[in-house]
């Protein structure tokens, strides 16, 4: 039997950009939508355009720029909010308008205490009911496709609640929206709230039941997707869960849920999740909120893999420790992160594809180097490994020897470095102007060393933390069609890329050795 599909309805845009600290401009927005409409959303919730000039235009511009999606726009209950989101969807191919009202006792009281709404609760809550029946009729003169929100449905009277939606879907709403606006719901009582709704509410088969779970309780996922099963057919949320206080659901998360459990949910979206890692990246850098790295589906450690154990089973079968494919999700692939607790079979698995088959003895012999190292670092790098293997398997000569260096620079000071090189059993000095210290000093040495080697990569790291923190240099040299790295590590970042550019240099003479090198000096 075909599944029903689940509507996926994206927020980003409104409640995500609600996150503190977070404002996008219309090219940020329409940017985004593309990227949303990539990924194949069924929906795309642009703005609230009465809020502001910037966010209507941002509706607007989307309205008229976004091919695929339905385009919503966001209203309170009130005839202006609604007139603004009929006038900024007017070129939308697919418009819908999404409006309501509070319904929880504490909205009520709170949201709507002045007597305009009634002296009484029980008067207050009559007039919002007219009010809303009244958005939703004004909404429908402006597009076919109207949702109305329940706000605060989570700690809503049930009673009140279903007669609300009762009135908003006779009213003409297509979808009724059910937020945990305060993420206050737990998932078995969320389920049963929407199981009831479908039992109670005479005309709910005229809408679409949605869920908008906010994630303070950590439980909008869960929530979410308790809705799902009990009958929800859309779900709403944002690309990596940001929002408003702790955020929305993660939608990356409810759909990968959804797909992965099918046999428990029974049902689809139509969710393009390749997408899901390109459009995780794009959101957190236009809103700055970093993902973390444990973040479920997009994280950067979601594929990786670490331990011992874990690496072996992984290695043997993949599906001993993953239930999703990367690929599925948009990473190339699953990683091994090589850390003091990977164990042999994952180095040797590593050593492997990059190309080195180690016997036995010199695997042992890597392993405690590579042991010492990890103890060190948080990970093991593949530029690591392989400057273990060239110290330890096939160590290179010392052909020059950083003996002593002096640099200074400064706003008024043209950067310059002498420098001191044990070069074949001499010793070499030398000094040399750059552009920069690090310039000055690989200019230096070269003058020394009488090499001419290109520096094709240069990139330093934090070791250890705070102000004497170990910096680690690696360089990429290239010669001819020769590449090397060197590295080299020191509480000076200038002398640390002194030793690197040496120990490339190193290197490259193992490289050349009894052979003409291309930039070869005579002297
Ligand atoms: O959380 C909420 O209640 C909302 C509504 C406006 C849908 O974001
Ligand atoms: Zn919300």
């Amino acid at each position: 039997m075909m599944s029903e599909k689940v509507a996926v309805f994206d927020t980003t845009l409104r409640d995500g950009e609600q996150a503190a600290g977070t404002r996008l401009g219309s090219r940020e927005k329409l940017t985004i939508a593309r990227q949303l409409a990539r990924l194949k959303v069924d929906i795309i919730e642009a703005g609230y355009p009465a809020s502001s000039p910037e966010d209507f235009a941002a509706v607007q511009l989307l309205s008229r720029e976004i091919e695929g999606p339905v385009i919503c726009a966001l209203s309170r209950a009130v005839p202006g909010d609604i007139e603004a989101c009929g006038k900024a969807l007017a070129n939308a191919r697919r418009p819908r308008i999404h409006t309501g009202i509070g319904v929880s006792d504490v909205h009520v009281a709170g949201k709507f205490r002045d007597p305009k709404y009634g002296k009484t609760t029980g008067e207050k809550k009559v007039k919002l009911i007219q009010m809303a029946v009244a958005a939703v009729k004004l909404a429908r003169q402006y597009a076919e496709d109207v949702e109305f929100y329940a706000e605060d449905a989570g700690r809503a009277d049930p009673a009140y609640l279903f007669e609300m939606l009762e009135a908003a879907i006779e009213a003409g709403a297509t979808v009724v929206n059910i937020p945990d606006t305060t993420g206050y719901a737990v998932p078995e009582q969320f389920g049963a709230l929407i199981r009831a709704i479908r039992e109670k509410v005479p005309n709910i088969q005229r809408a679409t039941i949605s869920v908008h779970c906010h994630d303070d309780l950590g439980l909008a996922v869960a929530n979410s997707l308790a809705g799902v099963a009990n009958g929800a057919r859309q779900v709403e949320g944002t690309i990596n869960g940001v929002g408003e206080r702790a955020g929305n659901a993660a939608l990356e998360e409810v759909v990968m849920a959804v797909r992965t459990r099918g046999d428990y949910f029974g049902v689809h979206t139509g969710v393009e999740s390749r997408e899901f890692c390109r459009t995780s990246r794009l959101v957190s850098d236009m809103l700055g909120v970093v993902v973390p790295p444990n973040k479920a589906v997009v994280g950067g450690n979601a594929f990786s893999h670490s331990s011992g154990i874990h690496v072996d089973g992984f290695l043997k079968d993949r599906e001993t420790y993953e239930i999703m494919r990367p690929e599925d999700v948009g990473v190339l692939e699953s990683r091994v992160v090589l850390t003091a607790r990977t164990g042999r079979h994952g180095l040797r698995d590593r050593l492997e594809k990059l190309g080195y088959a180690l016997s036995q003895e010199e695997l042992d012999r890597t392993y405690h180097r590579f042991l010492a190292v990890a103890d060190k670092k948080q990970e093991v790098f593949d530029e690591d490994l392989i400057a273990i293997l060239h110290d330890e398997i096939h160590p290179v000569p010392e052909t020059y020897h950083l003996d002593y260096l002096h640099s200074y620079s400064g706003t008024s000071a043209i950067p310059t470095a002498t420098v001191r090189l044990g070069v074949g059993g001499q010793m070499r000095e030398g000094a040399a102007v750059g552009d920069g210290q690090v310039d000055a000093i690989c200019k230096a040495i070269s003058v020394v060393t009488k090499t001419s080697a290109k520096l094709a990569r240069y990139e330093i790291r934090a070791v250890t933390s705070g102000t004497e923190a170990i910096g680690e240099v690696t360089v990429q040299l290239e010669e001819g069609d020769r590449k090397v790295m060197g590295r080299g590590a020191s509480t000076d970042v200038i002398e640390a890329s002194a030793k690197a550019y040496v120990d490339g240099l190193n290197k490259l003479a193992a490289e050349f050795r009894g052979q003409e090198r291309p930039g070869d000096t005579p002297g």
